[in-house]
């Protein structure tokens, strides 16, 4: 028995010193199993020492371990080689270029419109308005009757917008807000309300939906001087400091007086250019002192109160603040466009 499992680790040993360094692993693993696996020579030798006489169990046990070990440790030397060998050569072959750029991840950011919104909303707020909010969905009694546009009034015919039912609309501007904040509020008011207004308009100036922020300020004694003191800083923080204004005499049935404010070009600095069509004057809001009637229909009483409003469109501003050229750019999410803001 001793002769026999010293024979086996021998002839193990011999054979796999055989197979030479460049043997594949499958070869090895082979060798392997036809001495250590379940029918292999070792464990068909160890499965016959029950037959010993129990005298001799002990030492030939010993034995059979060392034997089982020592093959275990031959194999084990092999394939860990043979590991090292594959792992040297992939490293060879595969080459990493560490001085590459990395790909940096793609950050968004704010749209070129939102952007204007925010920072004309932070200029009102710095002038101590605050912020209201309606929902785009009106009804046609805060979208036009309520701010003096009858039925068959011909104004509503430059705002002719999307119905959703016989009395429901798409709202045409953001002065609703007016109505609604008026309704739930007592004076004295200072707020601003940005948002998306709707009409039936599509050129290169003029988009379906659009953005406007509607400004007002009611009180005991508002006066004209006030929203030309307010619209002055203001456009001239957004602009450039040094702005004059125009107010050229206008109508809207919810103001009056009623006015549309020109901003002198400040790409020509008022020689006459392309943005300002050759007039020195670039046209930004409409605005005007709230009508009675306006005040009649949200519950105030004209005699005790006055105040101002103005209605402004954001694309409008962005465009001349930006220089873009096509208020379509702004909606077709092109990131060449998108990225220069
Ligand atoms: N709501 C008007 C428009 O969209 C603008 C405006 C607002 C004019 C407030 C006067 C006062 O055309």
């Amino acid at each position: 028995m001793i002769e026999a499992l010293n024979a086996i680790r021998d002839e193990a040993l011999r054979r796999l010193a055989e197979l030479g360094a460049d043997a594949p692993e499958a070869e090895i693993r082979d060798l392997r199993a036809r001495y250590l696996g379940r029918e292999g020579s070792l464990s068909v030798a160890m499965r016959g020492m029950g037959k010993l006489p129990a005298s001799e169990r002990p030492e030939i046990g010993r034995l059979a371990n060392e034997v089982k070990g020592a093959i275990e440790e031959a194999f084990e030397t092999a394939q860990g080689a043979l590991a090292a060998r594959e792992r040297a050569q992939s490293l060879a072959s595969e080459r990493v270029d560490v001085t590459l750029p990395g790909r940096t991840p793609a950050i968004g950011r704010v749209h070129p419109l939102t952007q204007t919104a925010e920072r004309a909303t932070e200029i009102f707020v710095g002038l101590g308005f605050s912020v209201a909010e309606g929902p785009d969905v009106e009804t046609d009694y805060n979208n036009f009757e309520a701010l003096n546009i009858p039925r068959d009034h011909p104004a509503r015919e430059l705002q002719d917008t999307f119905y959703v039912a016989d009395d429901i609309v798409l709202r045409t501007h953001t002065s609703p807000v007016q109505i609604r904040t008026m309704k739930q509020r007592k004076p004295p008011l200072r707020v601003i309300a940005p948002g998306t207004v709707y009409r039936r308009d599509d050129d290169v100036t003029h988009s379906p939906m659009f953005l406007q922020i509607e400004g007002f300020m009611v009180d005991e004694k508002v006066t004209f001087g006030d929203l030309k003191g307010v619209l002055t800083a203001f456009l001239q923080e957004m602009f450039d400091k040094g702005t004059r204004l125009r107010f050229r005499p206008s109508y809207f049935p919810f103001v009056e007086p009623g006015a549309e404010v020109d901003i002198e070009c400040f790409l020509c600095r008022a020689k006459g250019c392309r943005v300002c069509k050759g007039t020195a004057w670039i046209e930004i809001l409409g605005a005007g002192m709230i009508h009675p009637e306006v005040f009649r229909a949200v519950g105030y009483d004209p005699a005790a109160c006055s105040g101002f409003a103005f209605g402004m469109g954001i694309e409008r501003i962005a465009m001349l603040r930006y220089g873009v050229n096509d208020i379509r750019h702004f909606y077709e999410n092109d990131q060449n466009f998108l990225e220069q803001f």
